[in-house]
């Protein structure tokens, strides 16, 4: 049973009314883009091949690294077929003309996509981003059976007038892709019930679900921010899901969470550290408060009561002082049984000077450096922060040695944008995915 409902939301949602998540309609909507091969690899291919190099050479000041981080008018020239053109559409964010998107969708899925708001009209051209339209990321499964693409609708990265800042939904992010192959390691057969808490659209929950497909799974997805359910629950649905099957619950952490055991739990926590000012701008999806781990401590410490005998929390996030990182995840458990493990990248450790530029940076250049390294120290359990990282974390139920997981990439020289992640990532390349494998058995 749904046991979620839609509240009224004075928001752009995901359009009103929202689309009839049984309707045949979001097969044909889907098959539009299978049909034309909008896979994780052929886009990758596209970024690869034309975009990154034609955007490098003319110094446009986007390092093509993203399939998202776009600036949307430059990338018009090279959509000549029907896949690029929906990749500039839905991926890249690309202003297309009214008579190129007719040629591809049809008039009939046209107005289907005008009415779900996945593009929107202008008077001469159609613009995807700026203006509450929706991105659609394809992500490759590698299912038991056959290799198949999720399409995943979330909100484009860069703030959206039309939507308060908090209630945007998390883009898809190399930490996203992180947990999702973290947790295509973990295999637990029939009837099984997992929770993706903090799932934003959704990603690794389907991912999972699809990945299992031969499975009886339960997903109980939970969000604090309606949107990302309301997207969430579409999602599920457009990947032919049956959303009979799960939950799909607002809440804040565990607060509204009666189920009390799990076979798996996943979970990538919002864990920006951000100082408390005046003047910031809150993004549910980013903001862990202080340190980054307001949302991440509160998961925690329920984490292991909430898990069965052999089941598993598996995390993505960014924790301070990486060397003993294992031990602060082992506080924050509160001393109960179970085991830790925590991977990560060498080369990915920042120094909290180093950290605090680049994050003050993004966020406007709000305050000075030196006020945002002595902000980021607030926390009592962490005390003084020396460094930070990205950090994969596996928490089981099962007594164990906790252990720390150094991986030595040699990142730089490889080129690691297989998945189309927003960043170079160590752990979504074969020798990233390989380490994994062996350590977090
Ligand atoms: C980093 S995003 C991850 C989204 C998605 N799982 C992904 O990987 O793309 C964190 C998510 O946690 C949600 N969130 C923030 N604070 C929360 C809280 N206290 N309880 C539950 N969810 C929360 C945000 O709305 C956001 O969707």
């Amino acid at each position: 049973m749904t046991s979620f409902t839609t509240p009224h939301l004075h928001l752009p949602d995901l359009c009103s009314p929202r689309p009839d998540l049984s309707s045949p309609d979001l097969r044909t909507i889907h098959n539009l883009f299978t049909s034309n091969y909008y896979t994780q690899t052929r886009c990758n291919q596209l970024l690869d091949s034309y975009v990154r190099p034609q955007l490098l050479t003319k110094n446009l000041g986007w390092d093509g690294s993203s399939f998202y981080n776009h600036s949307s008018k430059h990338v018009v020239e090279w959509n000549k077929t029907p896949f690029q053109i929906l990749t500039a559409l839905f991926l890249f964010g690309s202003e297309i003309d009214y008579n190129t998107i007719l040629s591809v969708l049809g008039s009939e899925n046209f107005e289907l996509l005008l009415s779900w708001k996945f593009i929107k009209k202008t008077h001469t051209t159609l613009i995807s981003p700026y203006s509450g339209a929706h991105q659609i990321y394809p992500l490759t499964v590698n299912s038991t059976t056959a290799d198949t693409t999720a399409l995943i609708l979330t909100d484009w990265p860069f703030l959206n007038p039309d939507l308060p800042t908090q209630f945007a939904v998390m883009p898809v992010g190399y930490d996203s892709l992180e947990l999702c192959v973290l947790s295509n390691l973990e295999k637990i057969g029939e009837n099984r019930s997992v929770c993706d808490i903090c799932c934003g659209s959704g990603i690794q929950g389907i991912n999972y679900l699809l990945n299992n497909k031969n499975e009886r799974i339960k997903v109980n997805f939970i969000d604090l921010n309606p949107r990302a359910l309301s997207l969430c629950e579409f999602n599920v649905a457009f990947n032919n899901l049956n959303r009979d099957e799960h939950t799909f619950t607002v809440s804040n952490c565990w607060s509204s969470i009666s189920q009390k055991k799990n076979d798996v739990i996943l979970c990538n926590p919002p864990f920006v550290a951000v100082p408390e000012t005046e003047n910031e701008v809150k993004h549910y999806y980013a903001d862990g408060g202080g340190d980054g781990n307001n949302s991440l401590k509160k998961i925690f410490s329920e984490v292991i009561e909430r898990l069965n005998d052999d089941g598993v929390c598996l995390m993505v996030t960014e924790l301070p002082n990486v060397l003993s990182s294992d031990k602060l995840v082992r506080r924050f458990l509160g001393d109960k049984e179970g085991k830790v493990d925590v991977a990560y990248v060498k080369e990915d450790v920042e120094t909290i000077e180093e950290y605090s530029k680049v994050r003050n940076e993004e966020m406007g250049n709000l305050i000075s450096v030196k006020e945002y390294v002595s902000g980021v120290n607030v926390s009592e359990d962490v005390g003084f922060i020396v460094d930070r990282a990205l950090v994969l974390i596996k928490v089981g139920r099962k007594e164990g040695e906790d252990k720390l997981h150094k991986f030595e990439s040699g990142q730089k020289e490889v080129k690691e944008y297989e998945f189309g992640a927003d960043e170079p990532d160590a752990f979504l390349g074969e020798e990233g995915r390989r380490f994994l494998a062996e350590v977090m058995k």
